[in-house]
């Protein structure tokens, strides 16, 4: 049996560069913190995470680790090598294979991390690494070959000479290795003119050692950039949302103009559902198969059945089953479940509330903490007064219940089954079922006694 397969990935440093009280690694990026995608990656390659973090960002960025991650603490930024030396203390593998990453990389794949792996096996290297022809505009290392064309070391721009400078090719900064032969050769690394300690300075070792070194200059425009600066964290992000909006039309989904919409990593979409162009699909959404989004509609944690139509609205931790139309400009907030069937329009706002099958809210109304029953029309204007200045409370509507327009209830009360409101009640005082409440304040009557004129 192979021995497990760890990932060692650095997320400690200052991060000055992005000019923000925030960690960089905490930054999102297409919903995601950046090291998630570090860490993602890695797991997806089939290895486990250490984690290398300074002592002051410590807690804030255990809440984001996937289960299993395991935490090596950089006392003092000593740089890129240190923080290897770090890790490898922290983990007890003594053999296998280890990928170094940085929390700072999230466009890099998992198959390119398959790839890397595959590549050393194949050439017997204790290293191999992944590079890139992306110009010379920019802080990555520069990969210094011989005439044979092997590579020989990385140079940092930092340390780098004018001729180094214009080298073609860039190290992405992330390595298959050997553990065993990492163990030891880290303690060969030694600070060099800046006081820090590059962990780039690894491939000069191997071949000092005699040790081949193999490298995989991807193709891939984008793949595994670097992200330092606000201006790499939008192209990153750009890549990674391109990327999630292609899986999703390979998987069915239709995306009218899709460089207008923006989807989460963590939002799932069924094959046949249209999304229509400038929507944001957030958090842990999920929406069902022959369904249509938007144009322009914003679903944040929301769950969405098949064959509904959420058109220009916005939808906050809401749960929709099949067959629901909503919109346009609806807003549903957190708790809104709108069961089979159910029709909502034009400036509706529905929060923890349900409404059952085949319920009809079209125009102007406002629903909160409630429960609506099945085949209820809620006529235009209809406003739940849930809240007395301290208090929420509940609304119940009965099934067939018919609630004329500009009706206000007054929370806590019961509406029964098959009761009615004449328009602009103000209902203070329960409906009981069958019953027809008019009037401010409403009083109720039977229905049959009353004639509604037309
Ligand atoms: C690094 C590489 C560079 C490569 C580039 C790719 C080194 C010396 N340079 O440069 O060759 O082209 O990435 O994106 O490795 N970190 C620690 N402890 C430290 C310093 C950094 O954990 O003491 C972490 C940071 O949080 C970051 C990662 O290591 O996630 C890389 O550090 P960063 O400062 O971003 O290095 P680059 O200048 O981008
Ligand atoms: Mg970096």
């Amino acid at each position: 049996m192979s021995a497990p397969h760890l990932a060692f990935v650095l997320a400690a440093g200052q991060s000055k560069r992005m000019r923000s009280k925030t960690p960089k690694i905490l930054h999102p990026c297409a919903g995601k913190p950046l090291l998630r995608w570090s860490l993602d990656a890695a797991i997806a390659a089939g290895a486990r995470p250490v984690v290398v973090l300074s002592p002051e960002i410590e807690a804030a960025i255990r809440e984001i680790l996937p289960p299993g991650t395991a935490v090596a603490i950089q006392s003092t930024m000593r740089g890129t090598g240190d923080a290897v030396r770090v890790a490898v203390e922290a983990s007890d593998a003594r053999g296998g294979e280890v990928f170094v990453l940085y929390g700072d990389t999230p466009t890099l794949s998992p198959s390119t991390l398959e790839r890397l792996r595959a590549l050393r096996a194949e050439r017997g290297a204790a290293l191999a690494l992944l590079t890139a022809k992306v110009g010379t505009e920019n802080g990555y290392g520069r990969i210094v070959r011989d005439a044979a064309g092997d590579v020989q070391r990385i140079v940092e721009v930092r340390l780098a000479t004018a001729e180094e400078r214009q080298l073609p090719e860039s190290n992405l900064g992330a390595y298959a290795i050997d553990l065993a032969w990492l163990r030891d050769a880290i303690a060969r690394l030694a600070p060099n003119a800046t006081g820090e300690v590059f962990f780039t300075d690894i491939v000069a070792v191997a071949i000092a050692a005699g040790k081949p070194v193999a490298a995989f200059c991807t193709p891939d425009p984008g793949e595994g950039m670097g992200v330092n600066t606000r201006v790499e964290l939008a192209a990153a992000e750009m890549i990674l949302r391109r990327r999630i909006r292609e899986k999703l039309m390979l998987e069915g989904v239709t995306f009218h103009d899709p460089e207008s919409t923006q989807v989460d990593d963590t939002v799932r979409v069924a094959a046949d559902t249209v999304i229509e162009r400038g929507c944001v699909l957030e958090g842990a959404t999920v929406i069902g198969a022959d369904t249509r989004v938007g144009p322009y509609s914003i679903l944040r944690d929301t769950t969405v059945g098949a064959r509904c139509i959420v058109e220009a609205s916005v939808l906050e931790g809401a749960t929709l089953e099949d067959d629901v139309r909503i919109g346009p400009f609806s807003h549903l907030r957190p708790g809104a479940y709108l069961e089979q069937g159910v029709g909502m329009g034009n400036f509706g706002e529905v929060k923890a509330a349900r409404l059952r099958k085949g319920t009809k809210m079209h125009h102007f109304s406002y629903i909160g903490d409630a429960d609506v029953g099945e085949r209820v029309n809620i006529g235009a204007g209809t406003i739940t007064m849930n809240y007395d200045g301290a208090n929420k409370h509940r609304t119940t509507i009965g099934n067939d219940a018919f609630i004329g327009s500009d009706t206000l209830l007054r929370a806590p009360i019961t509406i029964g089954e098959g009761a009615m409101t004449g328009a602009g009640a103000v209902v203070t005082k329960d409906v009981a079922p069958g019953m027809l409440a008019v009037g401010v304040p409403a009083r109720s009557i039977k229905k049959a006694e009353k004639k509604i004129k037309t």
